[in-house]
Order: structure tokens, then sequence, then C-alpha cells
């Protein structure tokens, strides 16, 4: 009996895990006001590997504060770094929101060496000594599901911190301490 309610109860949960988990809402790059690329790269999916990073900016709780973080963003990304796009392929506000960067299956700049086969994701704000909002590390963890529901991150990606794998402190010492207890966390690239 009891291992017919275990049975049951792991049926139970096997169609619970199949259930598509609601994509967040993202915020496009038009809505946020951003510049057009000058040069697209595609990826090939699915994608292996994410990167997170943080922008080393002050946080936002506001769509149109994030907005604007976003827009300095990416002039110093293409002015300054000659950059063809902002360098990430997604950013989460601290106001929960998802934004598009350079977006699913294109090639950002980010992390040297893992451009090509990474998503680079940035959480915006500086956590160093901070952690993320609630609100801003549910939407990532909600966004990164919904990547391998889309079949653009691989079902088995690695989830990363900058610091492992290029000279950066990003994406900030306690934000990379939180990235460690995630599931798809791994020591090694
Ligand atoms: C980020 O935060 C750390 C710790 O609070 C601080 O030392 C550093 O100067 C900040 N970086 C920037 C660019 O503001």
């Amino acid at each position: 009996m009891k291992s017919l309610l275990v049975g049951l109860l792991c049926a139970f949960w096997r169609v619970q895990g199949d259930v598509p988990a609601k994509c967040p809402e993202i915020i496009s790059k038009s809505r946020w006001g951003a510049r057009l690329p000058l040069e697209v790269e595609y990826a090939l999916i699915p994608i292996q590997y994410v990167v997170v990073h943080h922008t080393v900016t002050p946080t936002c709780t506001t769509e149109a504060k994030c907005s604007e973080l976003l827009k300095n963003i990416q002039n110093f990304h293409m002015d300054e770094m000659e950059f063809h796009d902002i360098g990430y392929n997604f950013m989460v506000g601290g106001d929960g929101n998802i934004y598009e960067g350079a977006g699913w299956h294109k090639v950002g700049a980010h992390t040297y060496g893992y451009n090509s086969k990474s998503l680079g994701l940035a959480f915006v704000g500086n956590f160093t000594e901070n952690l993320p909002e609630v609100v801003q590390l549910e939407a990532a963890k909600k966004f990164l599901e919904c990547g391998v529901q889309l079949g653009e991150l691989d079902e088995k990606y690695k989830l990363l911190g900058a610091r492992q794998v290029s000279s950066t402190q990003s994406p900030g010492l306690k934000l990379y301490w939180e990235l460690k207890h995630w599931n798809h966390w791994s020591k090694t690239p």
C-alpha cells in the first residue's frame, strides 16, 4: 500500500513537472528604448551555458528607471566598448522584469571565450555586498526554466558566475554565493 502511494505521488509529480511554467513577460528592446544592433550573429541552440553577470550600476525598481539604466549601459557597450549591441543576452531588473538584450539564440559580448556557447544574463545592480531583490531572483529562475522549455537552453545547461570563467568579480560575491544553490550551477565549466 505504501509503495502504491509513493508510486502515485511520483506519477503526480511527473505530470506536474511537464506542465510548462508560464514564461515571464520580456520587455522588448523597442519597449525599453534600445538602439538597433549594428550587427547580429546567430548562436546554435540549445545553448550549453548560462553566464551570470551584474551590471555594476545602481539598482532599479521601476520599468522607467531600469530602462534608463539599460540605455546608458547599451550606449557604453556600443560607443566605448565598440560592441555591436548591448553585450548581454538578457537583463533582470530589480522591478522583477526581464529585459531583452541581444536576445535568444544570438551571440552576445559578455564573456570572452563563451559568447557563442552561452547566454549572458545580467542582474541590474551591484551585488558585491547585497543580494538582488527576491522578485529579481525569482524572475531570473522562471526565465531560465522558460528558456529550457522553449528549447533555447539545453535541459542540462550549466549555470556559471562570470568570475568562474573570466578575470572579473562579476556577478558580485553575494549573488555568486546565491547562484551556487541553484539547480544548474556547476563548479566546473
Ligand atoms: C560595488 O559595490 C562594492 C561594495 O559595496 C563597492 O566597493 C564598489 O565600488 C561598487 N562598484 C561600483 C562601480 O559602484
